[in-house]
């Protein structure tokens, strides 16, 4: 069964953990598809290499490598991903990835838009960024890292405008997406308005 379920939105909204759940929950395969963008700056940290060159190196060994989600990495990966021959090395190996069988979830910033526009299932999780910030700051300070709020917030910002105001493959909600906004709601809640969609949409594919 092919079945693939796209997920985008911004930084710290709530992405992550929903596709993780998800691909759990009903078995599918799941790709962080941001792992590209950071192992491609991170091979352009480590190699001096030219972006394009790195994104054309990545393989799936690169995505499980440690020191992938530092503040630095993430910054550079948002530069990189503004590059349109970066973004093309990528391309093939998330979208074969949406096609494996038994299922699979990609979560990112073009998923619905571009690399799987005919996706069965397409959500964007989104939240205000003064709750973006704030859970990214938390996380920072519970994993013992220095943090101030006001950097983070800053930095959530200059992303968004980055990640949403590239020309090539902004992000953005595809106009067929649902979108939850997690900003008042729990984990749970975010989970469950996802898993509703999903099921629908398996239902209606099931007949
Ligand atoms: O989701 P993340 O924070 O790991 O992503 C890091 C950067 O990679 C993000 O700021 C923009 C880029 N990215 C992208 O351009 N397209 C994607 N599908 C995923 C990530």
């Amino acid at each position: 069964m092919q079945f693939s379920v796209a997920i985008d939105g911004p930084a710290a909204a709530g992405k992550g953990t929903i596709s993780k759940a998800l691909a759990a929950r009903f078995g599918f395969a799941h790709l962080d598809t941001g792992l590209l963008y950071r192992a491609s700056a991170r091979k352009v940290l480590e190699t001096g290499w030219s972006p394009q060159v790195a994104a054309e190196a990545v393989t799936a060994d690169d995505l499980a490598r440690d020191g992938l989600r530092t503040q630095a990495v993430a910054e550079l990966a948002s530069q990189v991903a503004t590059i349109p021959e970066v973004r093309a090395a990528l391309v093939a190996f998330q979208r074969s990835f949406a096609r494996r069988d038994g299922g699979a979830v990609l979560d990112g910033r073009d998923i619905g838009t571009v690399i799987c526009p005919t996706a069965q299932v397409k959500l964007y999780v989104t939240a205000s960024a003064d709750v973006r910030a704030r859970r990214r700051y938390d996380e920072l300070r519970e994993s013992g890292q220095a943090a101030d709020f006001d950097g983070v917030l800053d930095e959530v910002l200059k992303r968004d405008a980055r990640d949403m105001g590239r020309a090539d493959a902004p992000m953005r909600a595809a106009e067929d997406a649902v979108v939850i906004d997690t900003t008042d709601m729990d984990i749970a809640a975010a989970l469950a308005a996802a898993v509703s969609v999903v099921e629908e949409k398996m239902e209606g594919t099931a007949t």
